[in-house]
């Protein structure tokens, strides 16, 4: 099996990641996140508000009746797999505030987690050269025999400063080099602990490492050298 699954909490750096250890290994790479917020996005725009008021949760069976009639659906475009709904790609609608707010209760789902992680098998089946994912339980459920698994960390603060820096700052450019307002990484690092929570605390699939993951405290690392050791790991692992 030709997966390196790479799991860690909210803005730990995994997607970043994922992608540059992708490109470097001439690999595809799968945001497994981007398909819960693809369905989250599609239910808010094409369900009515879920009876019992706007924070309730939504019924799966709508919401799968939704994912397959739309369709929500990854498609695979220069190595990269990518959310559309409807046919419309939503890379950039699925970070929106009001999506970040209300996916983790989509994604403590159960029947929408085994749609996610049919959708995920299928990919990985269709390419075969190698596929990077990313997510919060790719190496304990959805991959559990990936030969390489990943699980990154760092402090909940380095991370909101990430987050923060990635929305206010150009590209390329390292977090620690924005400057970054006080109220807003506090802000930032509730936000974050809240979602983390959520995702660590859920009966189904909970973050959490797996038992055979290479722990990564990223806190002072730069992303090359994230991507540096788990390319490392990779080559140990897919020698050739
Ligand atoms: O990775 P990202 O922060 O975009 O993921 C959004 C949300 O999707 C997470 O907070 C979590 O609730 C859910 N998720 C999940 N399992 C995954 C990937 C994401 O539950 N494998």
């Amino acid at each position: 099996m030709r997966v390196i699954a790479i799991d860690g909490p909210a803005a730990s750096g995994k997607s970043s990641t994922a992608a540059a250890v992708a490109r470097r290994l001439g690999w595809a790479h799968l945001d497994s996140g981007a398909l819960y917020r693809a369905l989250t996005l599609a239910a808010l725009d094409h369900l009515e508000p879920p009876a019992g008021g706007a924070d309730a949760p939504w019924s799966a069976a709508q919401v799968l009746g939704l994912a397959e009639d739309l369709p929500v659906r990854l498609v695979l475009a220069a190595d990269v797999f990518r959310p559309e709904v409807a046919g419309v790609g939503v890379e950039d609608a699925i970070r929106s505030e009001r999506v970040t707010r209300r996916v983790s209760a989509l994604a403590a789902i159960p029947a929408l987690r085994h749609w996610v992680n049919v959708q995920q098998r299928e990919a990985a089946l269709g390419h075969p050269q190698g596929v990077v994912v990313d997510g919060r339980d790719i190496g304990t459920v959805v991959f559990p025999d990936a030969p390489v698994k990943v699980f990154l960390t760092a402090s909940p603060e380095e991370r909101a400063r990430r987050r923060l820096a990635q929305r206010g700052g150009a590209a390329g450019t390292e977090a620690r080099e924005v400057a970054i307002d006080p109220a807003e990484l506090r802000r930032e690092t509730t936000a974050l602990a809240a979602r983390d929570h959520a995702d660590a605390t859920r009966p189904v699939a909970p973050l959490r490492a797996a038992a055979d993951a290479v722990l990564l405290d990223t806190t002072r690392l730069s992303l090359d050298e994230q991507v540096a050791r788990v390319v490392a790991l990779a080559r140990e692992r897919f020698p050739g």
